[in-house]
């Protein structure tokens, strides 16, 4: 009896799964839900960890991890049969991503391709993050430790998260750093922080400046016989119009 519920119960999950990716992956548009079922990585990967979380909860030993390194092999994906994952995730593409022991992730959460829910080193315990409900996490993000990310954020394709998450914030860059929450960007002295300073271009520009003025003086010390002043090009600016546009 145990063994129908558990049956039944992942393939319910199965079944959001494969409405999750229909509803939120744009290529899924008019295709049907055996097409999506049989064609999808990320759909493999959830279905076969939901039935290996089943087994490995059943206190079965070896074969959740056989599938999980199975299923690593055939799809690119790797998810620990002991991580927790709601309902309606979606793994857009999927190599590269990887999800640790102990995460935990909520419901309708999306994921692209090169996601990291990772721990920091070698700590036990919880090490791996909870991300909330309704999270979208971009292509090849990497985010570390046991944070949490609150409901409805968005994390930028590669960014590098290593602390909590506002719920409904959009973070972004290495480190990763708020810049909206709730809509809006935020504000502050230090809110700027995708026009960083570049301290090899500063120190750069200081030595620049230096050899310009010891020319200057080597130039009057030599009465005017001395060689034209070198040209100085200005180094790129650092609050440039920004590539990503917007
Ligand atoms: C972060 C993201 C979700 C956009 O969220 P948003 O809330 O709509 O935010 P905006 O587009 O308004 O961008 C907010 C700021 O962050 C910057 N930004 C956006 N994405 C960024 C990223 N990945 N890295 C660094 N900066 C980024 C924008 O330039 C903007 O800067 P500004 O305030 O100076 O104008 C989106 O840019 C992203 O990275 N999506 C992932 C998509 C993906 O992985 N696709 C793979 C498909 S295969």
């Amino acid at each position: 009896m145990a063994g129908f519920d558990a049956f039944a119960r992942v393939a319910k999950e199965v079944r959001r799964d494969v409405l999750a990716a229909r509803d939120r992956d744009p290529a899924a548009r008019g295709v049907g839900r055996i097409e999506i079922l049989t064609t999808w990585p990320g759909i493999h990967a959830l279905l076969a960890y939901r039935v290996a979380h089943a087994l490995q909860q059943a206190g079965m030993p070896l074969l959740p991890r056989l599938i999980s390194m199975f299923t690593r092999t055939l799809t690119g994906i790797e998810i620990h049969p002991s991580a927790r994952i709601g309902e309606g995730l979606f793994i857009d593409h999927g190599t590269g991503v990887v999800i640790g022991e102990t995460a935990d992730i909520g419901n309708d959460v999306t994921l692209y391709q090169g996601v990291t829910l990772g721990g920091t080193g070698f700590a036990t315990g919880k090490r791996h993050p909870t991300v909330q409900d309704n999270v979208t996490i971009g292509s090849g993000a990497k985010l570390l430790g046991p944070i949490t990310v609150g409901h409805g954020a968005k994390i930028g394709a590669n960014s590098v998260v290593i602390t909590d998450v506002p719920p409904n914030s959009t973070v972004v860059g290495n480190p990763g750093h708020p810049v909206r929450v709730d809509g809006r960007r935020v504000e502050g002295p230090d809110a700027d922080w995708i026009h960083l300073p570049d301290p090899i271009a500063e120190a750069i520009q200081a030595l620049s400046s230096r050899i310009v003025t010891l020319e200057r003086m080597l130039a009057e010390q030599a009465d005017g016989d001395a060689q034209p002043l070198a040209e100085v090009r200005p180094l790129r600016t650092v609050k440039g119009p920004n590539p990503a546009g917007g």
